[in-house]
């Protein structure tokens, strides 16, 4: 193979890109992955410091994957000093008859049951005098699970890109948009404007700028974005400390009134604990709307609830960010993992993923992303996240409509 010829090219180098590539390096295949930006950005999904781990889900797929990314995150950890997962348990809890973006308690119960995933079920007294919530409707019930953490995800990107620096089979090059993707024997010529380089295998980790690749290869995934909010609180109480947890709540007004949080950890702002809301006031159309500035009144909704139901905490936002995610209309909005559509040239060579909340599923997406392009299967069963038919759009029919619609 000369310089610029791979066996995978890998467009986008995030979270997901990079640990890709590390699947694709312990196989010793030969693989480069295209930045657009710099490598560890904050303009991607993965921006920010910390992410919830949990295996509560609705559904059994999603508890089950969450439970086979366990031996995935204790391999990785071994190659880092740092700890990546903070153990703190999960604690879901609020309104058992809402049915939010994350599901709803009940059936998430259901779904652990069913995998024999072993939590505690919760009264509204008990999420009070256990985990220092307060003044909660007396109706609200939660569950807990032990095998929640906070994830340090700067460092689980750190260890990912410190790997594929020292790899003799990854090559990393930033700044480096895709401009072109053609067709060529045995496989795709991509340009970027540092040069051209061939692949036999394509894989699209770009996160909310999927579109931007996939519109060189004819099609486009149908999704919202969330440009998300997020701040650091104060701990007035050094004494306290509070598990990963979400509550789930009905709406009022534009207050999507979900909202999550994370314990006190020393890797991340000391002294204070990270609390965020789970909804967005006003959803992107497209990426190139995002901000770094979090919307103020989504901050003020968070700061309300901080006030009138944690314990031990300054309501006032410090340290505030955001992260840009793209989401589809997947009711509990998780995965698309597929092969290009079959109007794209070689298509079953080109995998995909797009949308939803991956973070926590890191170094399995990986391995499941480096499975599909090397073998086009992989063990672990992915039809229920194979939704191309569903999400993926003609990229010229989608032209010709919007001519027709303007
Ligand atoms: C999640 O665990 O998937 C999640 C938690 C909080 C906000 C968004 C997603």
């Amino acid at each position: 193979m000369s310089n610029n010829e791979y066996e995978v090219v890998v467009i986008g180098g995030g979270a997901m890109g990079l640990a890709t590539a590390f699947h694709l390096n312990k196989r010793k295949v030969k693989t480069l992955v295209l930045e657009q930006f710099t490598f560890k950005n904050q303009l991607g999904s993965s921006a920010g410091v910390s992410r919830q781990f949990r295996i509560p889900y609705p559904d059994a797929y999603m508890v089950q994957m969450a439970l086979d990314s366990e031996p995935y995150w204790d391999e990785l950890q071994t190659y880092t000093d740092k700890k990546l997962l903070e153990k703190v348990g999960t604690l879901w809890f609020g309104d058992p008859t809402v049915h939010s973006t994350e599901g709803n308690i009940a059936e998430a119960e259901k779904a652990l049951q069913e995998l024999n995933v072993p939590y505690e079920s919760l009264t509204c007294e008990e999420i009070e005098s256990r985990f220092h919530f307060k003044n909660l409707p007396k109706e609200y019930t939660g569950l807990f699970q032990k095998d929640g953490a906070s994830i340090d995800f700067r460092a689980t990107i750190q260890t990912l890109y410190d790997l594929a620096l020292k790899s003799e089979h990854v090559t990393l090059e930033e700044e480096a948009p895709v401009t072109d993707i053609k067709e060529v024997e045995n496989g795709f010529q991509i340009t970027t404007p540092n040069g051209v380089s061939y692949a036999k295998k394509i894989v699209l980790t770009p996160g909310p700028y999927m579109n931007s690749a996939t519109n060189l290869l004819g099609f486009d995934v149908k999704a919202t974005y969330w440009n998300m909010s997020s701040a650091y609180f104060k701990k007035t109480d050094p004494d306290i400390q509070y598990p990963t947890w979400f509550v789930f709540q009905n709406a009022e007004g534009e207050n999507g009134n979900q909202f999550y949080g994370f314990p006190e950890v020393d890797w991340d702002h000391p002294g204070y604990i990270r609390t965020a809301p789970d909804f967005v006031i006003n959803p992107l159309k497209e990426p190139n709307g995002r901000t770094l500035i979090p919307n103020e009144q989504e901050l003020a909704y968070t700061s309300q609830w901080v006030e009138n139901h944690m314990t031990g905490m300054d309501p006032k936002p410090y340290y505030t960010s955001t992260c840009l995610v793209a989401l589809s209309s997947i009711p509990n909005k998780e995965l698309i993992i597929d092969f290009a559509p079959a109007y794209v040239p070689h298509h079953k060579d080109v995998v995909i993923y797009a949308t939803g909340w991956a973070a926590k599923f890191t170094p399995f997406l990986g391995k499941i992303l480096a499975d599909l392009a090397m073998y086009g299967k992989t063990d672990f069963d992915i039809t229920p996240f194979q939704l191309g038919q569903n999400y993926f759009r003609e990229y010229k029919q989608l032209q010709l409509t919007k001519q027709y619609e303007q």
